[in-house]
């Protein structure tokens, strides 16, 4: 609509512009072949390069930009090949099967940590009187640590090295899941890292996650460096650029999708292979691209788009605000506990801030269940509040 009362102002302005002299010369038909020629030319640009690309995107607003896509005809559909077309098959059919949620379901809580996990007693006093609804697999990729509570004793997996921002950090996330769907009992599937505390007492997380139908994937799309800007041509065909999906590494999900991730080859080797450190001079980390993008093309609906884990970069800094030990009180958890609105931005100059609220089964909720990042010092006065700043 904007564009076309743009348009429609342009033409009025045209016609209330005193012809001048050279003009006068121009005959109306030759205008009209000028015009005609202009629209063309413009419509052709928009079309060979998608809007997201064309400058004159940014010039107009972006409700402009919709407006352009939405007069050309739709792009002609990409034959798949064969390797899509099989993963394609087996994705939907994994997907249509119902999820089991009976009396027996359990939670998976994957732990992808270097060595100590310091809130291991937080974690106890979590699961205590839940025996039987929970399960616990740890990976340390470093050191082998030293447990305190039952909960956690011989319940380490193979694991191996891991490297900040490269592929292994995703091996070890799909290391997790595979041995965690080994137990059928396990229907929902929650990553977390050292630094991760509970927001809510069991049964509220228990409950958040097994009675609704989404994975809790972070996914949304930054047009700036630190998104597309990221995306390597090279994994064309599989995963084109207008897909190219960005979010936090720590994800919730069902079963049906752990399953498709760990049965995944093709777009993983595709990630593995053109999303890392320096590539093309470009750092891509697949832990922040392969699992939105992956959610994004193949069941765009099934994810909430924003992770149940909290974080807080407000600071504006390289990595996220660490909580000390000063900062734990009362007010502060139980702020980030009734947050009820997802915020991304973007990374371009624009740093476009997109507010949604966190959808529960389609009623308002609070976001967060899990939060980081806090620092082992906090840990006695978490244990001090935990049984409070849960029941709220
Ligand atoms: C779990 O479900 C089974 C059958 O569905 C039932 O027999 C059993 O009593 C239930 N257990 C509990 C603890 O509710
Ligand atoms: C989830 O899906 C199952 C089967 O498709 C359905 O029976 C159930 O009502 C759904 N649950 C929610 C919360 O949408
Ligand atoms: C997540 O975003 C996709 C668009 O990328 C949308 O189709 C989907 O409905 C969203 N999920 C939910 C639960 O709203
Ligand atoms: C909690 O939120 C209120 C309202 O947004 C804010 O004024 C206050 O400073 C916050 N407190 C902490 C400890 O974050
Ligand atoms: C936690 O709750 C208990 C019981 O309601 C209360 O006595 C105590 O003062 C609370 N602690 C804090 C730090 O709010």
């Amino acid at each position: 609509m904007k564009s076309a009362q743009v348009w429609r102002l342009g033409m009025k302005d045209m016609q209330m512009v005193p012809a001048s002299r050279q003009r006068g010369h121009l005959k109306k038909p030759t205008w009209i072949i000028i015009l005609v020629s202009l629209v063309s030319i413009f419509l052709v640009l928009a079309y060979v390069y998608p809007p997201q690309n064309f400058a004159a995107c940014y010039v107009l607003s972006s409700n402009g930009c919709e407006a352009i896509s939405n007069w050309l005809p739709p792009e002609p559909a990409r034959e798949l090949t064969d390797d899509e077309i099989a993963s394609r098959v087996v994705i939907r059919d994994i997907l249509k099967t119902a999820p089991i949620v009976s009396n027996n379901s359990k939670i998976a809580f994957l732990f992808l940590i270097p060595g100590a996990l310091p809130f291991e007693m937080l974690w106890d006093k979590f699961f205590q009187g839940h025996e039987g609804r929970f399960s616990v697999y740890v990976h340390a990729s470093k050191d082998k640590p030293v447990h305190f509570s039952r909960y956690f004793i011989n319940r380490e997996i193979r694991s191996d090295k891991v490297v900040w921002g490269k592929i292994s950090m995703v091996d070890a996330e799909r290391r997790l899941l595979t041995n965690a769907l080994k137990d059928p009992a396990n229907q929902h599937f929650v990553l977390l890292s050292d630094s991760c505390i509970p927001l809510h007492d069991f049964d509220y997380v228990y409950n958040y996650l097994m009675y609704t139908n989404i994975s809790f994937v972070d996914c949304f799309e930054d047009p700036g460096p630190h998104g597309s800007g990221r995306y390597s041509e090279h994994m064309l065909p599989e995963v084109e650029k207008k897909d190219f999906r960005k979010g936090a590494q720590w994800f919730t999900m069902k079963r049906q999708h752990a399953i498709i991730i760990v049965a995944d080859s093709l777009y993983y080797t595709k990630f593995r292979d053109y999303c890392k450190p320096g590539m093309d001079g470009r750092n891509c980390y697949s832990d922040e691209h392969y699992l939105p993008t992956f959610f994004h093309m193949l069941d765009p609906a099934g994810i909430a788009n924003w992770s149940v884990t909290h974080v807080d970069w407000s600071e504006g800094k390289w990595h996220p605000k660490s909580y000390q030990s000063q900062d734990i009180t009362y007010e502060l958890m139980r702020n980030i506990s009734s947050i009820a609105d997802s915020v991304h931005v973007t990374s371009d100059e624009r740093k476009e801030i997109q507010i949604r609220p966190c959808l529960w089964n389609g009623n308002q909720r609070p976001c967060y269940l899990f939060a980081r990042k806090f620092l082992p010092e906090t840990l006695d006065k978490l244990m001090l509040l935990f049984p409070n700043y849960t029941s709220i």
